[in-house]
């Protein structure tokens, strides 16, 4: 498990994606997730999933955090972590989907972007977005 983050912004940022399960508004699959994303310029923005009745328009975690950044004209990324689990009870790795991952490949360098999967603390797993997403679609290749 390879990674640039010092243990203490590790430790902050699945702190942080744990206080988002309470913020998620999950009333359809009452599975919460909580989302960290760290910033190149050390800003941290949080995200929950937030599901509809409609349930297509629903919008996970990961997407959440990246929209808020993105719409404060923030574009560059070091790392998310992701946690999540019924009832907000996390008891397994939440992995993320393919939809997000796709939105990590608009923004981030999948060499470089690190994917912190957390169950507390004590247990993490990091991965990099090229290693969850290998040959992704990106801006790269509209030119
Ligand atoms: N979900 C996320 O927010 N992030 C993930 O990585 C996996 C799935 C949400 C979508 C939906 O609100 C609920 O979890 C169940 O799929």
């Amino acid at each position: 498990m390879k990674t640039i983050l010092e243990k203490t912004e590790i430790k902050e940022l699945i702190e942080t994606a744990i206080k988002q399960l309470p913020k998620a508004y999950a009333p359809y699959s009452g599975f919460r997730v909580g989302a960290a994303l760290l910033a190149e310029n050390g800003n941290v923005y949080t995200g929950c999933n937030i599901e509809n009745a409609a349930y297509t328009p629903s919008n996970c975690a990961e997407r959440t955090a990246f929209f808020k950044a993105v719409g404060e004209e923030v574009r560059c990324f070091k790392a998310i972590c992701i946690v999540g689990g019924k009832d907000g009870m996390i008891k397994d790795y939440t992995e993320p989907c393919g939809v997000c991952r796709q939105v990590m490949m608009e923004f981030c360098n999948p060499e470089t972007f690190e994917i912190i999967l957390a169950k507390n603390t004590e247990n993490y797993k990091i991965w990099t977005l090229q290693e969850l997403f290998p040959m992704g679609f990106g801006p790269g290749n509209l030119v």
